[in-house]
């Protein structure tokens, strides 16, 4: 029986071998494993491809939210808002700089952070919002930042799954004041291995940013701040300058095969995902909503077909936050979609037999 990935890193690896052995084999021969000229490289073609007019990669996503904060001074005493339906990095970074994440409930369709919800919840220590780009989306990023100006906050877009998405007459990491993402290898742009970077228009953030990342050091061997270790290597840049020549065609792949999902998927009784008017998602998961999912992924894997759930229990629930004192029944949209969400083989690799394969498996289980 042949197995369907979830994503299928093999098979890409397989279409650009030749350039990601050339890539990798030219780093190895110069042994310019740390900062090396392709981590620049990378830097500005990111940076120009989303629109940014600074990126400062680093060593993964979570790392890139840290610095984030720290370059913005927030710390101890601290609120930051953010969507109790994300990875446990953006509320981890949150509490790493000592501040305290204050939980928002999202919109039942799109899984994203409920904009019409945050005002409610800005204190006197509120200092930032970050709204995250589940499945590929941006959130309505316009309401986020109208909220921000209003109470002088600052918004970074987690946008960990969601580089090259679009929104508006924009795009993803370029639409908020600083953005962050993750390189992590099963990530729409990914890497081998861990990886991230931060995005800002800010020249002096993206200084402080660089700074960080190398320890607080304002020249070799001199230190301002208490920084971090937190490079990106020069493989995994080399790799991802290969992947991001062929990232635009796999943005398009990804669309026809999330089109592709929706027409085998119309007539069966689960909740397709939504995309709003305006915004093009990466598709980072095609995520449906099924009764009983635990027993329909079951059913599915016993096919050879693999799927996975982003994410069980939302953050707020999450026992390392049982100090913050939330109840379940507290935020309910999301608690209600971490039951029922079922992500689906996404990439621009499945083939539309593969989707035929779990359209049909799926009619037979639900
Ligand atoms: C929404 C979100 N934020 C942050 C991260 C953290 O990224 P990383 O795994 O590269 O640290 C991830 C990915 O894992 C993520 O999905």
């Amino acid at each position: 029986m042949k197995k369907i990935e979830l994503i299928d890193l093999a098979a890409q690896y397989r279409a650009y071998q030749k350039e990601f052995d050339a890539a990798i084999g030219a780093v190895c021969a110069r042994a310019s494993f740390i900062m090396g000229p392709e981590v620049a490289e990378l830097e500005r073609a990111l940076a120009a491809h989303c629109g940014a007019a600074h990126c400062v990669t680093c060593a993964n996503g979570t790392d890139a939210l840290v610095l984030a904060l720290r370059a913005l001074g927030i710390g101890t005493g601290d609120e930051v808002i953010t969507s109790t339906f994300s990875f446990i990095a953006t509320a981890e970074a949150i509490a790493t700089v000592g501040a305290k994440p204050v939980f928002v409930d999202i919109e039942p369709d799109t899984y994203l952070i409920d904009a019409a919800q945050i005002e409610d919840k800005i204190t006197k220590k509120t200092r930032a919002i970050i709204p995250v780009s589940l499945y590929g989306q941006c959130p309505d990023l316009d309401a986020v930042n109208a909220i921000a100006a209003k109470y002088k906050l600052t918004v970074i877009e987690d946008a960990a799954q969601s580089f090259g998405a679009r929104y508006g007459n924009g795009k993803s990491c370029a639409i908020t004041r600083i953005a962050t993402t993750s390189f992590f290898p099963a990530k729409p742009l990914g890497c081998y291995g861990d990886g991230g970077a931060v995005f800002t228009d800010d020249a002096a953030i993206a200084e402080k940013l660089s700074s960080l990342r190398l320890h607080g050091q304002s020249k070799r061997y001199y230190h301002r701040d208490i920084g971090m270790n937190s490079r990106l290597d020069t493989l995994q840049a080399a790799v991802l300058l290969v992947k991001l020549r062929h990232f635009d065609d796999e943005i398009a792949s990804r669309q026809e095969v999330a089109r592709r999902y929706d027409e085998l998927l119309m007539k069966l009784p689960l909740t397709r995902p939504t995309v709003r008017d305006g915004r093009l998602s990466v598709w980072a998961q095609y995520a449906v909503r099924v009764k009983d999912r635990d027993i329909v992924a079951q059913e599915l894997k016993e096919a050879g077909i693999a799927t996975a759930v982003h994410y069980p229990l939302p953050l707020h629930l999450q026992e390392v936050f049982a100090p913050l004192g939330h109840r379940p029944g507290s935020l309910p949209v999301a608690e209600e979609a971490a039951r029922t969400v079922l992500s689906l083989p996404m990439s621009a690799f499945v083939t539309a037999e593969d989707q035929k394969k779990v359209a049909k498996t799926l009619a037979t289980k639900l």
